[in-house]
């Protein structure tokens, strides 16, 4: 069998390091790596060097007589199963979504017919400027994948959105596409929420917890890939839309339980969403202004409508899988199994959200689950990415018994 081949365009980023680590561990797994430098690239890692990890000669120039005699940009684009950009740079993701080819890099995006896997690095303020939102949606819709960029410290030492995701990652994720493993939830819909919801006070502030929305993300990216058509339903967080899946951006509580009750019917519902149990009763059109000597103004709150329950308990369209989530700081079982027979819902992951356990908004959790079947399940402390895996095996292991 021959090798699967990646062609990875190393951009010029800080983060050009990462990909000499990136080399080394593809061709332990017996891929072959082609490596296209851009001249900023060549000024971060050393062309030799990559060149002696990858063991293939690395390609820069776009007219260069002996290359393109050899080896033409079309064919260098065509040859590989997969074209990964690392680190993408705004600049690059910028050409990419214009159509722009002024180098062998950008050309050689523009000639490929396969399948292209982006891993993004930049400044926060970069990431996040309207401009590149603009690219980065308009390469999403032409079917590019993106993977990051990852939050923490960048190079730059500013903190936020930017950073490339670890080798270990993109390693995971170019293997997932060379070789796809079975997809046991193909054919099925999903529908997920997660992150907070915010609750105006007023036009300017708002009611709001501190949920990430990383597990929830997580938990869409590991049913789509799966193989479920996966609609997301996410509250304002900070991290990226995952790939592979429909996201739709709400605010409040009200208008997350409305784009849910319009994605039924689906086969199985995840809600991983901090909903806000409470909004305020009413919102006044102008900012509630402090007055000298006037006392404090009163929020009167209402309940908000239950997502899950009302998913759980739908009575034409209930999913035939319908999993919630019970953050608690008290006795877990106890009020985790009260919430699955108050809720109506089959499944709860219930994880103790106290003080100290860093869970919300932190990266790992730790789950016990509960499935109306038997003694609940502890699970070991996981990151959230882990915890995702496990949860779709569950539910792939339900819908292959229910077939059965
Ligand atoms: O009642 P509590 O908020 O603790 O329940 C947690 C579970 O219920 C989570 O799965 C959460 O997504 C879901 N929920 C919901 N709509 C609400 C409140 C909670 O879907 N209004």
């Amino acid at each position: 069998m021959s090798a699967e081949r990646v062609l990875l365009v190393i951009g010029g980023g800080i983060a050009a390091y990462k990909c000499l680590d990136l080399i080394r561990r593809l061709r332990e797994q017996g891929v072959a790596v082609r490596c296209v430098l851009t001249a900023a690239a060549k000024q971060l890692v050393s062309p030799l060097a990559v060149a002696a990890l990858s063991g293939e000669k690395v390609f820069d120039e776009l007219f260069s007589l002996t290359d393109e005699a050899e080896m033409g940009h079309i064919r260098l684009s065509r040859e590989a199963d997969l074209v990964v950009v690392a680190p993408a740079t705004a600049d690059l993701l910028a050409k990419m979504a214009n159509g722009l080819a002024d180098d062998l890099a950008s050309t050689l995006l523009l000639a490929t017919d396969k399948p292209v896997l982006v891993a993004p690095a930049m400044n926060p303020h970069m990431w996040a400027h309207p401009a590149t939102r603009r690219n980065v949606e308009r390469l999403r819709a032409d079917g590019v994948a993106i993977l990051g960029p990852a939050e923490g410290d960048t190079a730059c030492g500013e903190v936020g959105a930017g950073r490339m995701v670890e080798p270990a990652e993109l390693l995971r994720a170019i293997l997932a596409r060379l070789r796809p493993g079975p997809r046991p939830l193909q054919g099925l819909r999903a529908l997920v929420t997660s992150g907070p919801t915010h609750e105006p006070i007023d036009p300017v502030r708002f009611v709001a917890n501190r949920s990430s929305g990383r597990q929830g993300h997580a938990i869409a990216a590991a049913l789509a890939r799966a193989g479920a058509e996966v609609m997301l339903v996410s509250g304002p967080v900070t991290i990226p839309d995952p790939g592979g899946v429909r996201t739709v951006h709400v605010e409040t509580a009200r208008e997350m339980a409305e784009a849910c009750l319009a994605a039924l019917p689906v086969d199985l519902a995840v809600c991983a969403a901090a909903v806000a149990d409470w909004r305020p009763e009413t919102v006044p059109a102008q900012k509630i202004k402090k007055t000298p000597g006037g006392s404090p103004p009163t929020v009167r709150l209402v309940e908000n409508p239950d997502i899950l329950a009302s998913l759980a308990r739908h009575p034409t369209a209930r999913p035939r899988l319908v999993v919630g989530f019970a953050a608690e700081t008290g006795d877990l079982e106890a009020e985790a199994r009260a919430k699955r027979a108050k809720k109506g819902c089959d499944w709860i992951l219930a994880n103790d959200v106290s003080e100290g356990t860093g869970v919300f908004g932190g990266t790992r959790n730790r789950i016990l689950l509960i499935t109306g079947e038997g003694p609940a399940e502890p699970w070991p402390e996981l990151a959230k990415e882990a915890v995702a895996e496990k949860l779709v095996a569950r539910i792939a292991e339900f819908f292959a018994r229910r077939a059965s």
